[in-house]
């Protein structure tokens, strides 16, 4: 494989695929010459590039990962299908649905793997929670819930690439954080959102930016040189949900509420039970009752449906976190590769795909458009 891109997230592709034992870690492209070859030397790859035209037309890279500023992720994944390599492109697939649509369209025509790194997908209790909802456990399920709460944009201080529309999209909280929660809650309970209400926010309309660059998640320094910008995408935003098995749902997203890290919650209540899930609580899953006592489910290989099993790789008590989850959606996007290469897939796969990413796309736009007609129901096109 090779990446482009390694700044916060891109290691974690490196490490997650070096676990599988079986990819070599080929190269890695920065945004210049220096960069490359220093994160490749950093990241153990045997090159580093300046461009990603050069990783992409490096002959042994057969997988290339993508993991830049949002903006970069069509056009990196449109040159790599172009020279018949497999896409692993982190979160969003593109800054537009309409890009995401074409890179649908190309992969479809190309007959390679394309995958998106909605990661929260591989953690053990959300596969238990899944299959649960399933097998009918929970009973119909009617409402689904909950919110992704981060602080880290908390002060005017804060600055991130992902506020400027020109490489981050034309949204920010929904875009970054309030994508995973959607695919999350349609992966959990198989049902795809419809209809969206949504109310976006800037608390935070003007911000000091840094002249010099900073990667992601950095806090400030006292000493940086900043200059005072407009920011015009939401930093907090709340949606109504209508989904198309008749469910209803709401949730949350923002970047500036204090002590919220990495928050991410979804709640699925049934007819007969809720489950709850809790990214910060990783390790646990509630499952609510009427008539008897709720219950933890803690994560345990032995107490995990024998069919999610393999998604927990420590015995009780032993606490798996981020990084494990993303090495097991990593397993699944290579296995799917690996298993094409003797017999076309039967089942679709657990990893979220070209056309979940894009769908997702059409979601987030669906919202600002709700937002911007003052709050009005609409319909997710997709
Ligand atoms: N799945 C997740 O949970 C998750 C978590 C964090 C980030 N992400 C996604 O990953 C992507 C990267 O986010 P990040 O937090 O790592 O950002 P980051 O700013 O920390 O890293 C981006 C890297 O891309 C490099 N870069 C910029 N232009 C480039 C170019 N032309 N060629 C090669 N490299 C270039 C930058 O130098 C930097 O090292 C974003 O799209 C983000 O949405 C996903």
């Amino acid at each position: 494989m090779g990446i482009v891109g390694a700044g916060f997230v891109g290691p974690h592709h490196v490490d997650a695929v070096r676990r599988l034992g079986f990819v070599d870690v080929v190269a890695v492209a920065g945004s210049n010459d220096d960069s490359g070859r220093r994160k490749a030397s950093v990241l153990g790859a045997r090159r580093g590039y300046g461009s990603y035209q050069a990783l992409v037309d490096d002959p042994e890279v057969q997988v290339v990962h993508v993991a830049t500023p949002n903006y970069l992720h069509y056009e990196v994944a449109c040159a790599a299908l172009a020279k018949g390599k497999h896409v692993v492109s982190d979160k969003p697939l593109a800054t537009t649905a309409a890009e995401a649509k074409r890179l649908v369209d190309a992969l479809e025509r190309s007959g390679l793997v394309g995958a998106v790194t909605f990661n929260y997908r591989g953690n053990p209790l959300v596969q238990q929670a899944r299959h649960a909802v399933a097998q009918g456990e929970i009973g119909r399920p009617t409402f689904l819930h909950g919110y992704y709460l981060q602080d880290w944009l908390l002060h005017d201080t804060d600055y991130s690439w992902r506020l400027d529309p020109d490489q981050g999209g034309a949204s920010s909280a929904l875009g970054d954080i309030g994508s995973h929660w959607c695919d999350l809650a349609q992966h959990i309970s198989g049902a795809r959102i419809t209809h969206v209400l949504g109310d976006i926010t800037t608390i935070i309309p003007r911000r000091k930016k840094p002249r010099g660059s900073r990667e992601a998640f950095q806090t400030a320094g006292a000493q940086d040189d900043t200059e005072i910008v407009d920011i015009r995408v939401e930093d907090l935003a709340s949606v109504l949900l209508r989904f198309d098995n008749g469910a209803k749902g709401t949730f949350s997203v923002g970047q500036v509420c204090p002590g919220h890290k990495n928050d991410l919650v979804v709640e699925i209540c049934g007819s007969r039970s809720s489950l709850r899930w809790r990214q910060e609580h990783q390790n646990e899953l509630w499952i609510g009752h009427r008539e008897r006592a709720n219950e933890v489910l803690q994560k345990d290989p032995s107490l995990l449906n024998p069919v999610v099993r393999h998604y927990a790789h420590l015995p009780g008590g032993h606490q798996e976190a981020w990084a494990d989850a993303f090495y097991n959606v990593m397993r699944d996007i290579y296995g799917h590769i690996l298993s094409r290469a003797t017999a076309p897939a039967t089942v679709p796969p657990s990893f979220a795909t070209f056309h979940d990413a894009y769908r997702a796309n059409c979601i987030v736009e669906a919202i600002l458009q709700s937002a911007r007609d003052g709050g009005v129901w609409t319909v997710v096109e997709c």
